[in-house]
């Protein structure tokens, strides 16, 4: 069987569209216009292009948005006090802080600090509760997005065995409950797992979010396996994934490439919460 390939590039503009459409709308009729504001602290490099795409993506659809660069020096009580400005500024109503921080801040007491109804990342523990008892709430993207990227196979979860490699709370976990949410039998396979081979054999939709690059080769995938490759590596200046993409696509029935498969649903699930957050709280 040689695999369709989930264009993430073009789901997302399509799904981005959507968004633009709804901005337009919410001024309209509200005169509200959605404002992002993201937090980069410090320089490093990959921050600042993911940053880049983001004040991107919200000029395309109509965000207001604005990044506050901060110095790599800026203490924890600083950010926390930035952060409670946001919190009460009725034109911002997205926050999203970008991660890492430097070593000395703490980074579970600054996503705390986000108020939960402004948390677009979806990292706050009122959210993420939330997420775990199926109560409406303001979802992670990633995961988000690979939902939507299932969903364009046309394929009906209920009942299918998934498997997601990871059990990070940004990705491998929250996928794994969303899974689960519609009704797929789901098993979180993590570096300690052992016959990991066998398990993913079984997996009708397999979830690849280990950040190890090509790792997962052919002899890992069912015959007409759904294939989600969460990895982005750089190696040699070229993003890879997780998964041997060549390999795998003479097994699988569909498969995401890296890149153009899930990295740009991530941020066009980002302008949709923010849009969600506005509508809210606008
Ligand atoms: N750094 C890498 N991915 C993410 C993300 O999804 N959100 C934030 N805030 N930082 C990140």
């Amino acid at each position: 069987m040689e695999g369709k390939i989930i264009d993430g590039k073009a789901v997302a503009q399509r799904i981005k569209e959507r968004i633009k459409a709804g901005v337009d709308e919410l001024s309209r009729e509200k005169g509200i216009t959605p404002g992002l504001t993201v937090i980069l602290v410090g320089e490093d490099p990959a921050s600042q292009i993911y940053v880049r795409n983001k004040e991107k993506a919200c000029q395309e659809v109509g965000i207001r948005s604005r990044v506050m660069r901060m110095a790599a020096e800026t203490s924890q009580e600083e950010l926390l006090r930035v952060i409670e400005d946001l919190n009460q500024d009725k034109a911002v109503h997205g926050i999203l802080v970008q991660l890492p921080l430097p070593k000395h801040i703490d980074e579970k007491q600054i996503i705390n600090a986000i108020h939960p109804g402004k948390d677009v990342d979806g990292f706050h523990p009122v959210n993420v509760g939330k997420m775990m008892i199926g109560e409406p709430c303001l979802e992670p993207c990633t995961p988000k997005g690979i939902l939507r990227l299932l969903d364009e196979t046309g394929i009906d979860l209920a009942g299918k065995r998934a498997v997601v490699i990871g059990r990070s709370n940004i990705v491998g976990k929250p996928v794994s409950l969303m899974l689960l949410k519609r009704d797929a039998t789901v098993t979180v396979c993590h570096s300690k797992t052992q016959n990991l081979k066998e398990i993913t054999r079984e997996a009708d939709i397999l979830v690849v979010a280990m950040g190890r690059p090509e790792s997962i080769d052919g002899s890992y995938i069912k015959e007409g396996a759904v294939v989600i490759d969460v990895g982005t590596t750089r190696v040699d200046q070229r993003l890879k994934g997780d998964v041997v993409f060549e390999e795998a696509i003479k097994k699988a029935s569909w498969i995401t490439p890296v890149p153009g498969g899930v990295g740009p649903m991530t941020i066009a699930m980002l302008l949709e919460n923010t849009l969600t957050a506005a509508r809210n709280h606008g």
